[in-house]
């Protein structure tokens, strides 16, 4: 007999906690933009893409949508509070950069600066856009990726020596949590 019961809440909760990265544009006022985003994804290994679901009604679709490049920013757990509050307004109203004193570097390959504050960075050019309703699904080829020096194996995070978020909903987010191995086959 099934254990299972009808999910009453929103069904996209079922695949949360999410890893959460801030995408950083370029806009039509000359400003650079900052927006955290939970709805992302790698997408194929050749060629190497990433997408993110952006909604449209969201200044960075704008940006996007102005200058076809972006940085995808993966902040540490520590720079919770800053990501919340860069989620919270819309840069169509408030200048983030300035308002949230995010530190920002030059990027290698494309035009939109990088979060200096990240463990990492991808920096990605849109490849296509996919309407789906309310969001275009933006597909990113990757530029470059780049980690922080130390914190990093060649598999990934090196979770003794820092964390990334996982957006759970709302103000909730959580940290990775125990390494757990599977049985050699
Ligand atoms: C942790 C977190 C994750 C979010 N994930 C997404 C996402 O994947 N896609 C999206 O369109 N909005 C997402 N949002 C909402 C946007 O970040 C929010 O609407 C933001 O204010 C848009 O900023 P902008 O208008 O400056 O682009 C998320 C918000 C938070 C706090």
């Amino acid at each position: 007999m099934t254990q299972l019961e009808e999910f009453t809440g929103r069904f996209y909760y079922l695949l949360h906690p999410r890893p959460t990265i801030v995408l950083i544009t370029l806009c039509p006022d000359g400003r650079v933009n900052a927006m955290p985003a939970s709805w992302n994804t790698p997408v194929s290994e050749e060629p190497p893409t990433v997408a993110v679901a952006v909604d449209k009604e969201s200044y960075t679709h704008k940006c996007l949508q102005h200058h076809p490049e972006a940085t995808i920013n993966i902040p540490p757990a520590n720079l919770v509070d800053a990501v919340y509050a860069l989620g919270t307004v819309s840069g169509e109203e408030v200048d983030k950069v300035s308002k949230y004193g995010l530190k920002l570097q030059p990027s290698d390959t494309v035009k939109p600066p990088t979060w200096a504050d990240a463990i990492g960075v991808i920096e990605a050019k849109v490849m296509k856009a996919v309407d789906i309703g309310e969001v275009t699904l933006y597909i990113f080829q990757v530029l470059k990726a780049k980690a922080r020096k130390g914190v990093h194996t060649r598999y990934g995070w090196d979770f003794r020596k820092t964390n990334i978020l996982l957006h759970n909903a709302g103000r909730a987010f959580y940290k990775v949590g125990n390494l757990i191995l599977a049985k050699k086959k």
